[in-house]
């Protein structure tokens, strides 16, 4: 593979002759030293990655040795080397911590250079890669200063990816580590992965599906280990750290055991045995993610044990290697009865894990989807973020479209990620966020971070959509730096992959950041998710959920549509929330119009804030989003002969299928809840 699109983010083209003179680039970039006495393997990573990409970009591949003492040149090593010492104080060494690293140009009377440091050869290898970030966004680097760190210690992906090869709710293909039963073998293409991970910051991989299944099972035996440990070694040279997916039940089907009581003496010793030859393997393995007692998935409930009798087990098996496990609150009943309205799937996390707050291990990390229910188009934060005040905690969000257009639709999902991470919880008063929560700061957890579930496959621009690389490349900033808007990511990302022609920076940036509204008005109106088809979750289905066993109903009838959610008069999720955003969702008054149908069961003529009644908001916003689908094509039109050949008609083929579905969406939808309701759209018009 070799296309434009292959490449992604690190395109490295060549840039103009004004750039490079401009900002005096190849003053700079002429040399690449190392420090002396330095051999550490990310070093020689991050002076790989920094002579291939200054050669791609100013066409000259700098010299990889030299001597710090004269001329100009890049300086890359740890702060502790003789020619690093000395450029920094000790302050600065403290804030940049293990993974961050200073950027700094110097001038003096004999030398003029650009210091990458860190306290570790990762640090460097993070500051190679965002050295090149600026020159190929072509930023001015004469008077470089920067101090920067990440704001979590782990930024993981997960792959939800079988050995048979596929990907459940993959979207691009098929695995890149698995096939028929085994690993595929395609070093190659997983370094290429891990250069593209590694350049947004990310430092953690589980590479097997959540859903552990027969063959996956063994991927924590012996036959299976060599090549977990090959896989492990190419990741190593991006500074990421390799994790799988256990199965819980791994002591009987794997060990011969008759139980997996996580009490039982034998179970524990299976699990310390079996953990130590992983890390025979395995030195830096990272650890163990698990799905328990979760969509028919084993776990500790077998044995009326409960998950932090479950989780402490792994964690024990762990500990000594250093290891830690990432255990899922993804918990809930999922054969409920339809007529049920008592139980509640959003409670379902939140009444689960918090009264185990405190009974976790150090080294366990709960894993928590942004949402109460699944990754819909528009959920309320998950309680459990501010609820969990003595647990690590992670934040899972899904970069891979599964209810969000199956990247068959553009959809940016930056905006909606924002949203979660900068929620406020008030766990300690205002300004509680998510991201904090998340990071551990807010309760001065000493693990934390983000992890999403990954969009990449074999096809070969990795995420099937072209513009869905915007998405992965966007979670990885945002892990490193929450802080970040969803514009800055967008404009960084359009720049990195299709360069800096102003209008095409303009036309992309502006399509990605309306995508999401955009997909939102065609599909799910004021918070109601579920309205797809089962099983596969593409396209509209408005009952698709609506008499099954999983908890998902929208309840519409001819009188209204919601559920409520609140405290006085329903299920009572609502007052899993602190007191302020408690108070916010519990009335229809306060709560904001685009969750009011996750809290509020309401009659279709209630007035939003909007002004308009939930009836015609249905409308109305089907119509719109169907017709800006529209739109989207006729932007993206514009910008042909701007566009390589490949990525330009890839991109086009999806928008054009995008406004076809939007179209069924708007119609289907529409129909259904104007048979519901009996009420006509105030402007008359095309319903069915
Ligand atoms: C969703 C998804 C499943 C997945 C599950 C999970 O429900 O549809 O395929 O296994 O999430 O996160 O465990």
């Amino acid at each position: 593979p070799a296309g434009e699109a292959y490449k992604a983010w690190l395109r490295y083209a060549r840039l103009d002759r004004e750039f490079i003179e401009g900002n005096g680039y190849a003053s700079w970039c002429g040399t690449v030293v190392t420090a002396s006495a330095e051999d550490a393997a990310l070093l020689a990573t991050a002076r790989r990655e920094l002579a291939e990409g200054i050669e791609s970009m100013l066409g000259r591949r700098p010299q990889e040795s030299g001597n710090a003492d004269e001329g100009s040149f890049l300086l890359i090593g740890t702060l502790g080397s003789a020619e690093l010492q000395g450029l920094t104080d000790a302050a600065e060494r403290e804030a940049i911590g293990d993974e961050g690293y200073i950027l700094r140009a110097f001038e003096q009377p004999m030398r003029r250079f650009i210091a990458i440091g860190g306290n570790t050869d990762k640090g460097v290898l993070y500051g190679a890669f965002h050295l090149l970030r600026l020159l190929q966004t072509g930023q001015p680097i004469r008077d470089l200063n920067v101090v920067d760190r990440p704001a979590s210690k782990l930024r993981m992906i997960d792959h939800w990816d079988n050995m048979d090869g596929s990907v459940e709710r993959g979207y691009a293909g098929r695995s890149i580590f698995f096939r028929e039963g085994d690993f595929l073998g395609d070093w190659d293409r997983v370094r290429d992965y891990a250069r593209l991970m590694a350049a947004v910051g990310l430092n953690a991989v589980a590479i097997n599906n959540v859903n552990v299944h027969e063959t996956e099972t063994r991927l924590i035996a012996p036959e299976l280990l060599p090549s977990v440990a090959r896989a492990a070694s190419v990741f190593r040279e991006y500074g990421i750290r390799l994790y799988l997916s256990v199965n819980f039940a791994s002591p009987i089907q794997l060990g011969g055991l008759t139980t997996a009581d996580p009490l039982d003496p034998r179970v524990r010793e299976w699990w310390a045995e079996r953990t130590a030859d992983v890390y025979r393997h395995v030195p830096d393995f990272g650890g163990y993610l698990v799905k328990a007692d979760s969509e028919f998935r084993p776990g500790p409930f077998t044995y009326g044990r409960d998950h932090a009798d479950g989780a402490n087990l792994l964690a024990e098996a762990l500990r000594p290697h250093g290891g830690i496990v990432i255990w899922r609150c993804f918990v809930y009943d999922c054969q409920q009865d339809w007529r049920d309205r008592k139980t509640d799937r959003a409670r379902a996390a939140y009444d689960h894990f918090r009264p185990l707050d405190g009974k976790f291990d150090e080294n366990v990390i709960l894993q928590i989807k942004n949402g109460p229910m699944d990754f819909q188009v528009r959920e309320p934060v998950s309680p459990l973020f501010g609820g969990l005040q003595r647990t690590n905690q992670v934040l899972e969000l899904q970069i891979t479209q599964e209810y969000t257009g199956q990247q068959r639709h553009l959809c940016y999902l930056v905006p909606q990620w924002k949203e979660a991470i900068d929620f406020d919880t008030y766990a300690k008063g205002p300004g509680s966020t998510v991201a904090k929560a998340a990071t551990g700061e807010l309760f001065d957890r000493p693990l934390g971070g983000f992890a999403a579930v990954s969009n990449i496959g074999d096809d070969g621009n990795w995420t099937g959509h072209p513009l869905a690389q915007a998405n992965f490349y966007g979670f990885g900033r945002l892990a490193w730096r929450p802080e970040l808007s969803a514009e800055q990511i967008a404009d960084e990302w359009v720049r990195l992959t299709f360069g800096s022609d102003p209008d095409v920076v303009a036309t992309i940036g502006r399509m990605l950041l309306d995508s999401w509204p955009i997909y939102e008005k065609y599909t799910s109106p004021l918070g109601v998710g579920w309205m797809v088809n089962p099983n596969h979750h593409y396209g509209p289905n408005v009952d698709g959920y609506e008499y099954s066993m999983w908890g998902t109903y929208h309840y519409a009838d001819c009188h209204g549509i919601g559920v409520d959610r609140t405290v006085r008069t329903g299920t009572g999720y609502a007052g899993q929330y602190h007191d302020a955003p408690a108070a916010m969702y519990e009335s229809a008054e306060s709560c904001p119009d685009e969750l009011l149908l996750f809290f509020h069961h309401l009659p279709y003529s209630h007035v939003l804030k909007s002004g308009r009644t939930i009836i015609q908001h249905i409308y109305d916003t089907h119509f719109e989003g169907a017709e800006q689908a529209e739109g989207l094509v006729e932007t993206w039109r514009r910008l042909s002969g701007k566009i390589d050949a490949e990525r330009y008609e890839s991109v086009l083929s999806r928008l054009e299928q995008q406004a076809k579905h939007a179209a069924e969406w708007r119609d289907v939808v529409n129909t259904y809840f104007c048979r519901k309701s009996g009420i006509p759209d105030a402007h008359g018009r095309q319903i069915y």
